[in-house]
């Protein structure tokens, strides 16, 4: 069997331990391309099995059957549409990116067009299959809460007067809709994109962020009410261990995306 060829936009905490499990992996296993911007630092640190790719044009040669982004908003913007235009599937993480209606709707359409698709990772979240069971319902209800220790939003406790290393009670810093909590935090909330993309969209998703002094972990609360029953979630992740602001879970559920996108066994 030949291996997978897959390419990773970006080499941080989640993609090297995205790398590390999937060179680990072993029939058919996989050939790995990393797309790093000119001069990165990354470079240093990519495994010399891995082949090194500096553009469009490289990851075309490359002829991927995968290509993962796990590098922010601005890989989103810079490298899917052109991966897309290639006819190619990609999974990304940055999922907070499509809350821009008109960059979201151009993906779309690059991806019909050159028969790419745009894959989108369950990352630090669960229970998105349910969400999107319900997105039909006549009376849907969806509400989801970040609570982060005050550590995860320092910057944003100190511009509203707060010491968040003596914070004594749980601020929140913002009550809205998906779209506005995407626009205004767009690094941090790619979990409230996913659920709204996968529930009844950007607007009808309404989002809490509250820094919890007392909060045990990352943790992720989603409560859905609808003609069909309730859901009520709560997630506490762990950090990673190379990137503090990402939970340590997110390379996991790619590596997971991964393996359903080339089984021939596929839990939808
Ligand atoms: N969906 C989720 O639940 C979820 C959770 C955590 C993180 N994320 C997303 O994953 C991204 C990566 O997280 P991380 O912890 O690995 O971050 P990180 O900061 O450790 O790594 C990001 C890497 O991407 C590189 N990079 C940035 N822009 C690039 C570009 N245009 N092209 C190529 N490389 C580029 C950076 O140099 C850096 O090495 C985050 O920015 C976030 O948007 C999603």
């Amino acid at each position: 069997m030949t291996r997978h060829r897959v390419v990773l936009i970006g080499y941080g905490a989640i993609a090297a331990e995205l790398a590390s499990a999937l060179l680990a992996d072993g029939e058919p296993g996989y050939e790995l391309g990393i797309l790093l911007r000119p001069g990165s630092p990354s470079r240093m640190r990519v495994p010399a099995v891995t082949t090194a790719l500096s553009g469009l044009d490289e990851v075309a040669a490359f002829a991927p059957d995968l290509v993962i982004e796990a590098a922010g908003h601005g890989a989103v913007r810079e490298s899917v549409p052109g991966c897309l235009g290639l006819g190619l599937p990609v999974l990304i993480a940055s999922i907070g990116a499509l809350h821009d209606e008109a960059f979201f709707a151009a993906l779309v359409a690059t991806a019909r067009k050159g028969g790419g698709r745009l894959l989108l990772a369950s990352g630090a979240l669960g229970g998105l299959d349910y969400i999107r069971a319900a997105r039909h319902a006549r009376q849907l209800s969806l509400r989801y809460e970040s609570r982060k220790p005050p550590a995860a939003w320092s910057a944003e406790l100190q511009r509203l007067g707060h010491d968040p290393a003596a914070l004594p009670e749980p601020v929140t810093l913002f009550s809205g809709t998906a779209r506005e909590a995407a626009a205004l935090y767009p690094q941090n909330l790619n979990v409230a994109a996913a659920l709204a993309l996968a529930g009844p969209g950007f607007d009808a998703t309404g989002v809490d962020v509250v820094c919890d002094p007392q909060a045990d972990g990352n943790m992720h609360v989603v409560k859905a009410t609808s003609e069909f029953g309730t859901m009520s979630l709560t997630i506490a992740n762990r950090p990673s261990p190379g990137n503090p602001k990402t939970s340590w879970i997110v390379g996991q559920a790619l590596l997971a995306a991964v393996e359903q996108h080339f089984s021939p066994v596929v839990m939808l």
